[in-house]
């Protein structure tokens, strides 16, 4: 466990970050294409930075809980890693994909291997996979959340899973397709039921800037207790940085020098190994589905406290 230097903390910096913010509001859209999402006012604006003992620092609507979506990718990954180890890579890569999250185009060329775990194909091969060693993958997801957020009330939005639900036919595709590879062990309609679940799992950034903290722990969890050995976490922290943004993957790593994972709800976090974990949150939008204030507050972070992995 690293030590937290006392001090002011990252208050400071994160009103800044908010004010700076604040003066240009409301760029990007929400994701439309899940219709539950589309409503979300692009101006809201959350930040929160947690140290790994636990202290919390927060502007904003940090508070507020919003659509964790894609960023639960990062937790079903530890989850099962910790379970099943390297064989899962035999089931899905650890190569950025260069394209859009619910791209087809390359698994039909890969026999069915996603190309890594935070494009929809391997998130789902990842939530096949835990789901089958736990027979509830949503439910130990947020049991998960819940003990490192220490948040009880954590729990999913049900409005948002029905509505992803009913306009999942890529998801549907990109399931179907790998269970022809025999990539995927449930029934597909099991294993989008226990996926959309997990992407609706509703969460503030104090919650997830808390329940990313096993990764500045270098695999640590809350109660000290440990979910990934060293190598795993650093291994997790590798594909979040050059795979958790997406197509967009290198011009985060080129602005922001972290690993961070993205969700079209708006929210993207962030690991600073040994020193401390971020979430931001900000519904707009841009064309490769990242939180535009997102990674405009993490770049401003970064740069202000010279705080990254390079
Ligand atoms: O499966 C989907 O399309 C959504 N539930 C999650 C996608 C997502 O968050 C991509 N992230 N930027």
């Amino acid at each position: 466990m690293v030590t937290v230097t006392p001090s002011k903390g990252f208050q400071p910096v994160l009103e800044r970050i908010a004010e700076e913010i604040g003066r240009t509001p409301g760029h990007g859209r929400p994701a439309d294409y899940i219709p539950a999402l589309a409503a979300c006012d692009p101006r809201r604006f959350g930040m929160a930075v947690a140290e790994p003992d636990g202290t919390v620092y927060g502007v904003g609507d940090w508070r507020q809980p919003f659509s964790a979506q894609s960023v639960t990718k990062v937790f079903t990954l530890a989850l099962d890693l910790a379970r099943e180890g390297d064989a899962l890579w035999e089931h899905v890569g650890r190569e950025p994909s260069g394209n859009p999250f619910n791209s087809l185009v390359q698994l039909e060329y890969e026999n069915g291997i996603p190309r890594n775990p935070f494009i929809n194909a391997g998130a789902l091969v990842v939530t096949d996979r835990l789901h089958t060693r736990t027979g509830d993958a949503a439910g130990e997801l947020i049991a998960f959340l819940r003990a490192e957020s220490g948040n009880p009330g954590l729990t999913f939005d049900r409005e948002v899973a029905a509505s992803e639900a009913a306009h999942g036919d890529r998801n549907a595709a990109l399931a179907h397709f790998m269970a022809s590879y025999g990539n995927i062990d449930n029934p597909v309609p099991v294993l989008l039921d226990q996926y959309v679940r997990q992407c609706s799992v509703a969460a503030s950034c104090a919650d997830l800037a808390l329940a990313t903290g096993f990764l500045a722990r270098h695999g640590v969890r809350a109660d000290g207790t440990r979910l990934l050995s060293r190598s795993q976490a650093k291994q997790v922290n590798a594909v979040m940085l050059t795979c958790g943004t997406y197509d967009a993957a290198g011009e985060f790593a080129y602005r922001v020098g972290l690993p961070g994972k993205s969700g079209v709800g708006g929210g993207i976090i962030a690991v600073v190994p040994g020193r401390c974990t971020l979430c931001v949150w900000g519904p707009g939008l841009d064309e490769r589905g990242n939180s535009v204030s997102g990674v405009a507050a993490l770049d401003r972070f970064t740069t202000l406290t010279g705080l990254s992995v390079f």
